[in-house]
């Protein structure tokens, strides 16, 4: 019998965005030896793509301020990529200083949050990456051009997609490696997904799409699986659900990358993640943060070992 998910990757690509998208919207400061101590475990833990910090401005982030230290100092394992974000020149200096070879440069469907998050239009933003982009790629660097509000926006409300498909080609004409899709604020539906990919393939090869959804509202691991069916194979996730933007009203967690290796490895799709000390980072990171984490595959799991754990002492 042919299977709806037939057509699904056997493997998928996990882009680890914890200690970027996760640690930038954190109330409680993490030191840089605590960052670095996530990462360290996140490598561990066998992610393929680690976003590790962001080379913006300590005025705007100020959770970022310290990038060039946690840069130099975290693990790199070979075969696995390292990601920064850099919004401008500026940016791109920084983290060539600090040895990064992968960059995300980033800018939004919508120009209204555009203006908010990077204070450029979408124009000026893509005019400022022609020549962040020129110059990482005559250096050798991998880049990834990511893109925001896809799937709506908090000031402007509905994206139209001709939008979101026009801003990926300038992207694409830049010269970037790959795609980043974001639903930036955790509004976007399956049907929505079918849309957005679907017209994308216009312009964007499969391999190099990636999609970046937040659970606001509890619909990322059904987005993750709409998009699955349409062949996607890169996924953006954050450690236990950390996650939000400063800059978008409302925004909360990413899909946490338990949830969604669990939910692979159920059906049998790899990802060269191992859950065991996936849970050991974040584990980590919700005691620095001394909060609960959203991930649901992280909660039931953590309570299933403390209940083992207990039987095994009561024995
Ligand atoms: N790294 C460090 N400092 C930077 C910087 C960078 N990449 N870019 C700008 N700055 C500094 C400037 O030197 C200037 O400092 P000064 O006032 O001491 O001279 C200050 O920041 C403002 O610079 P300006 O060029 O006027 O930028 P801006 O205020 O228009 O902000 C961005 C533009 C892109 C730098 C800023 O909006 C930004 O960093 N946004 C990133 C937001 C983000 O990370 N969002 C989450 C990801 S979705
Ligand atoms: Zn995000």
């Amino acid at each position: 019998m042919n299977h709806p998910l037939d057509s699904a990757p056997k493997r998928v690509t996990i882009c680890e965005v914890g200690p970027r998208d996760g640690l930038q919207n954190e109330a409680v400061p993490i030191s840089t030896e605590d960052k670095i101590r996530f990462c360290d475990l996140l490598s561990d833990a066998g992610v393929p793509i680690l976003e590790a910090t962001s080379f913006v401005s300590p005025k705007h982030v100020p959770q970022m301020a310290d990038a060039g230290e946690v840069f130099r100092r975290i693990r790199k394992d070979a075969g696995r990529t390292y990601l920064v974000l850099v919004p401008n020149e500026r940016g791109l200096d920084r983290a060539m200083e600090a040895g990064v070879r992968a960059i995300a440069v980033f800018t939004a469907a919508s120009e209204a949050f555009a203006k908010a998050n990077i204070r450029m239009s979408i124009d000026q933003s893509v005019d400022t990456f022609a020549n962040v982009v020129k110059r990482a790629k005559a250096d050798g660097m991998w880049v990834r051009g990511a893109l925001s509000t896809a799937f709506g926006c908090p000031f402007q409300g509905d994206v139209p997609v001709t939008d979101v498909v026009r801003v990926c080609k300038r992207l694409l004409d830049l010269g970037v490696d790959e795609l980043s899709v974001a639903d930036t604020i955790g509004v976007g539906t399956p049907n929505q997904v079918f849309d957005i990919v679907d017209a994308l393939r216009a312009v964007v090869p499969p391999e190099k799409l990636g999609l970046h959804f937040h659970d606001t509202r509890g619909t990322a691991l059904a987005n993750t699986l709409a998009a699955l069916e349409c062949g996607v194979r890169i996924y953006d996730t954050s450690a236990g659900g950390l996650g939000g933007c400063p800059f978008a009203p409302g925004a909360t967690g990413n899909c946490a990358t338990e949830d969604l290796v669990y939910l692979l490895h159920g059906m049998g799709i790899e990802t060269g993640i191992d859950l065991a000390k996936l849970r050991a980072a974040s584990r980590f990171i919700a005691g620095k943060l001394g909060r609960p984490l959203a991930s649901r595959a992280y909660t039931a799991l953590e309570a299933a070992d403390t209940r083992t754990s207990r039987l095994a002492a009561v024995r």
